[in-house]
């Protein structure tokens, strides 16, 4: 199996190529940093050099890829992510473009290359959501949710699209995972972040969702339900726990 992962130089993207490469696989792992990849050798592993938002680059990337005849393309994954809470935007605006060049337009790109290569034999493409774009008003990260939310919509109208060519979508939806990102956005430490799940449990329940093949994958369930139910309350209550 050929999988290439954009976003796979740290974090949760990383997991799923070390998890691929035990599988066997062969896997091309992308990102602005590949240098943090050094100490990560093998040799079905290759590090790409990739921006997700240059749009000309990812198709680039991508058609060699699918050109090679060692590799060709059976699953592409996007976990490239970024994130910005309304603070930051509100000290300088320009903090918001990153957020929405990643998330949203570079997964449309990433998207659309890939499903052309794949047209002709079908394959499967991932994207790593999260449960922020299914919960109304999130506190403090609006901008971010609703780039996630986007993402989702995204998979969804590519799922109607692309089916009838035997290529499957698959939206991951997690809650907080415990990777060096998530710590370094709350001041080093992120387990007061509520049902915490350890990056390991995460890396490996993502895996078994991709190969059942399923459309979404929200998880863990209690912050599936917490959600739900901060979705269900009256506005008033909402800004309740904003403030
Ligand atoms: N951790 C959580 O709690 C959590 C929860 C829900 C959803 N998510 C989502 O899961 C994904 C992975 O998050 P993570 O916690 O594993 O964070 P991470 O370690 O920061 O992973 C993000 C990856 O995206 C890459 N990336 C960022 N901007 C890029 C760009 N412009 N072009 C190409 N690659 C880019 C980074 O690599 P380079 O630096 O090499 O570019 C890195 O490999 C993200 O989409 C995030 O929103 C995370």
């Amino acid at each position: 199996m050929n999988v290439m992962i954009i976003g796979g130089t740290s974090g949760i993207g990383l997991g799923l190529a070390r998890h691929y490469l035990q599988q066997g696989a062969h896997v091309t792992a992308c990102g602005r940093h590949p240098e943090k990849l050094q100490g990560l050798a093998h040799q079905r592993l290759t590090v790409q050099p990739l921006d997700i938002a240059d749009r000309d680059a990812v198709r680039r990337t991508i058609s060699q890829q699918a050109q090679n005849g060692r590799c060709g393309l059976d699953l592409l994954i996007v976990s490239a992510g970024q994130y910005a809470d309304a603070a930051a935007i509100a000290q300088d605006r320009n903090a918001a473009i990153p957020v929405l060049k990643v998330n949203v337009g570079g997964l449309d790109h990433a998207f659309g290359a890939a499903a052309e290569v794949m047209m002709a034999r079908g394959g499967q493409l991932v994207a790593i959501a999260s449960i922020a774009g299914l919960q109304k008003d999130y506190p403090g990260g609006s901008l971010y949710s609703a780039s996630k939310r986007a993402a989702i919509a995204i998979c969804d109208s590519y799922r109607k699209a692309l089916e009838p060519f035997g290529i499957a979508v698959t939206t991951i939806i997690p809650g907080y995972v415990d990777t060096a990102r998530l710590r370094e956005l709350n001041g080093g430490d992120a387990s007061r972040k509520p049902y915490l799940m350890k990056e390991e449990e995460a890396v490996r329940r993502i895996a078994a969702a991709i190969a059942r093949r399923d459309e979404r994958y929200v998880f863990p369930w209690q912050m599936h339900l917490l959600v739900r139910i901060f979705n269900a309350l009256p506005l008033a209550l909402k800004s309740l726990r904003q403030k």
